[in-house]
């Protein structure tokens, strides 16, 4: 699947395989995340694999309403930035990141993995953050999930074109 494909076929899933992704996959996606532009090569992306460990300790601090939410899919990546402080170089630091994530997903669709950039709220939440030795300098940009497609959800409307583009002469 080329780019153009990848970029038009990705939809959030909230239905998975239980099957994980294996760890060779896992890092071939991740590998893709280091391309991602990123200003005076900060590279500000952080990685973590969620194992079931961890993901005990989140579901169990999060609460069994989230915790079902949390159990989606097989395979969890938390994406953070890791920012300095600078406000122009952390707000940079968050595109690029963004980018990065991107990256992931659409190296996931093009496998044929479903995929889901989520923001859960309990990531913000001290007790979670700890559990995840956070450092105080890094920003939750994503929790990525990954795995098998079950089905395909529909493509969410857009916005036309001529709606976000203007050609400025
Ligand atoms: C920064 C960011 C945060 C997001 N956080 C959530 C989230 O917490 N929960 C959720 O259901 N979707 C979340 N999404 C996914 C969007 O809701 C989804 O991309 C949008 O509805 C468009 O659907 P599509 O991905 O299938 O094109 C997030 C997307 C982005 C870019």
């Amino acid at each position: 699947m080329d780019v153009e494909a990848a970029i038009r076929a990705r939809r959030t899933h909230k239905r998975y395989g239980p099957q994980p992704v294996s760890d060779e996959t896992l890092r071939a996606l991740l590998d893709l995340a280091r391309f991602a532009p990123n200003h005076k090569l900060t590279q500000p992306w952080r990685f973590r694999v969620l194992g079931p460990s961890i993901r005990a300790q989140i579901e169990a601090l999060a609460g069994e309403q989230e915790a079902v939410k949390l159990r989606r899919a097989p395979t969890l990546v938390l994406a953070t930035a890791s920012l300095s402080g600078d406000p122009v170089a952390d707000e940079e630091d968050l595109h690029a990141t963004a980018c990065a994530v991107y990256a992931i997903l659409l190296g996931a669709t093009a496998r044929g993995l479903a995929s889901y950039w989520r923001t859960p709220k309990c990531l913000r939440e001290p007790d979670v953050r700890t559990a995840l030795d956070l450092g105080g300098d890094e920003r939750v940009v994503a929790l990525i999930h990954l795995g098998p497609a079950l089905g395909e959800p529909p493509a969410k409307a857009r916005a036309p074109l001529e709606a976000i583009v203007e050609f400025v002469p």
